[in-house]
């Protein structure tokens, strides 16, 4: 049985979205832990209902030394992290050992609205003000870059005129709940092949 460990700093609803898939068959795995670098966020609750051991590691206690501590953790017995709305950036040691082995779920297309400072509502924000027609959420490996590392897959949703940032949020969190549980099942299952920059879908 393959073993994942999830990262959450927040609500934790693509932590759920994998705890489904588990639950209804069409992902096989275990969640070996979860963890987060906030105390007091919903997902650990999530993480307690369905018994799965939780570690917090406050992201302002540990600082430069959050990812060597995530990665103590974990040693190397999971085969994929995944970062499931983790807002630190991992660094070092555990981007080697775990070279396409880490996912990023982001709420855009990449390579639009993403990099450094672009998370949460404001993505979403920006998606609005620059007037596009289309967003959606982008699954990706993590790499030494913020939100660079090669495209799983995409999932797009329509932006209409009417929308703010929070409608939109929700369209596209929608999609987020399937494509993180789709990616992870790819890859787990030996269908994601990397080739450089591109992921081929075996
Ligand atoms: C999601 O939009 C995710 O893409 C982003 O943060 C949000 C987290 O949602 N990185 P949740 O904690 O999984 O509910």
């Amino acid at each position: 049985m393959h073993k994942i460990a999830v990262l959450i700093s927040g609500g934790g609803s693509n932590l759920q979205s994998i705890i489904d898939g588990i639950n209804c068959g069409s992902l096989n795995c275990e969640i070996k832990c979860v963890i987060s670098d906030r105390a007091g966020v919903y997902g650990l609750e999530r993480a307690q209902q369905y018994n799965i051991p939780a570690y917090v590691l406050e992201r302002n206690l540990y600082r430069e030394k959050l990812s060597d501590e995530i990665l103590h953790i974990l040693g190397e017995d999971v085969d994929l992290i995944v970062l499931a709305g983790f807002l630190s950036i991992l660094k070092g040691e555990i981007i080697e050992r775990y070279k396409n082995k880490i996912v990023n779920i982001h709420p855009s297309l990449i390579p639009s609205f993403c990099g450094n400072g672009m998370y949460g509502i404001k993505v979403h924000q920006k998606v609005i003000e620059s007037g596009v027609k289309v967003s959606g959420c982008t699954v990706h490996f993590v790499d030494k870059e913020t939100d660079s590392g090669p495209i799983i897959l995409q999932r797009t949703v329509p932006v209409y005129f009417e929308d703010d940032a929070a409608i939109l949020q929700k369209r596209v969190l929608q999609e987020e709940h399937k494509a993180l549980p789709e990616a992870i099942s790819l890859i787990l299952t030996g269908c994601v092949e990397v080739v450089g920059k591109r992921v081929k879908l075996i």
